[in-house]
């Protein structure tokens, strides 16, 4: 089945009966049906010989207490979590990593016995996709991000304050959500990294102005929008136009929808480097892998696989 639901799941055993391997892993979103996880895992629990699949299951927001409660009783190693209950998970488990406490949101869930034990691997995913694509530490960029009130964005923005990172600037179409950010993480960036002009912490308003001050003094330019996003209204639009960029700016851009974003396409007339999120999704997926087996996952054939799906 393609996606299954909660009254599948509480009739498992029978809706089920015929998978083999069975289904032991999952992801829970609503929508869910677009998530490419089950195209990564699957051969990647393949090729490590584990006998247990991954399938998508759409939950309703009002059901997610009932959906993650019976995966103990249906022997689920774990799930990840996906829009829009990234939040609303993290009050759910019986236990949460700091990490993701600090992050806001759960993305992976491991089940010990019948706890449930929450993690974010957005974050650390990132760093390891920004290591992978343009070959820096997080902790050494001047980095600005596009949408810093999204789950994405605080995701990442809480990474950038863990990791030190040399300068963060929080923008964001409703501005009182960046600088509630800045506000929370501004004890992370107490300590001076970078001497210039401008604060090592900032929430700017979204103007071309506000941007074009802060650009020259900008590493890492990452959009955690939904803009440029596979959707008719979206799929056109960058967040932020290549007369903006310089050829020195390393560009990111979460969305993966499709291989070269709006985003990606005004990087490339500015001359700058740039890199789609779909690495994003390969070192998280990664990290869960890690969390559910304590064991190296098969990067190689993930990625591969995401590469083809
Ligand atoms: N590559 C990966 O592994 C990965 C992982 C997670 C997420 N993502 C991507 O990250 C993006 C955001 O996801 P999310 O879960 O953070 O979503 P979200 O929680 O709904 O946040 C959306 C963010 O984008 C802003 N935004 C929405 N529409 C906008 C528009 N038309 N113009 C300007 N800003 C707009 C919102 O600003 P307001 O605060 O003003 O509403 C908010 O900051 C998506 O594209 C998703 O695919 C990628």
């Amino acid at each position: 089945m393609d996606v299954y639901t909660l009254p599948d799941l509480r009739n498992w055993a029978a809706v089920t009966a015929s998978e083999s391997p069975p289904i032991r892993l999952s992801v829970f979103g609503d929508p869910v049906a677009h998530s490419r996880s089950p195209q990564m895992h699957n051969p990647a629990l393949r090729a490590a010989g584990i006998p247990a699949a991954y399938a998508r299951i759409r939950i309703l927001p009002d059901d997610l207490p009932e959906a993650l409660r019976l995966l103990p009783e249906r022997d689920f190693i774990g799930t990840n979590i996906t829009i829009p209950h990234k939040a609303a998970a993290l009050p759910l488990m019986d236990d949460v990593d700091p990490q993701a406490r600090r992050a806001g949101g759960v993305n992976t869930v491991v089940i010990e016995g019948r706890k449930l034990l929450g993690f974010s691997t957005d974050g650390p995913g990132l760093v390891r996709a920004i290591r992978a694509d343009f070959g820096f530490d997080l902790r050494d960029l001047r980095v600005l991000i596009l949408g810093a009130g999204g789950g994405a964005g605080r995701a990442i923005a809480v990474q950038c304050a863990i990791e030190g990172s040399a300068r963060l600037v929080l923008v964001n179409r409703t501005f009182e959500r960046a600088q509630a950010l800045a506000a929370e993480l501004a004890p992370d960036f107490r300590e001076t990294r970078v001497t210039g002009p401008l604060m090592r912490l900032e929430a700017i308003p979204w103007t071309d102005a506000a941007l074009a001050r802060q650009l020259p003094h900008i590493d890492l330019v990452i959009n955690a929008t939904p803009l440029g996003m596979d959707s008719p209204e979206l799929r056109r639009l960058s967040p932020i136009p290549a007369s903006l960029l310089r050829p020195n700016h390393l560009i990111y851009d979460t969305v993966y929808t499709s291989g070269r974003t709006p985003l990606l396409l005004a990087a490339e007339e500015a001359g700058a480097r740039a890199a789609n999120g779909l690495s994003m999704l390969l070192h998280q997926g990664a990290l869960s892998f890690e969390l559910w087996f304590s064991r190296p996952a098969p990067l190689e054939i993930m990625r591969a696989a995401l590469l083809k799906s």
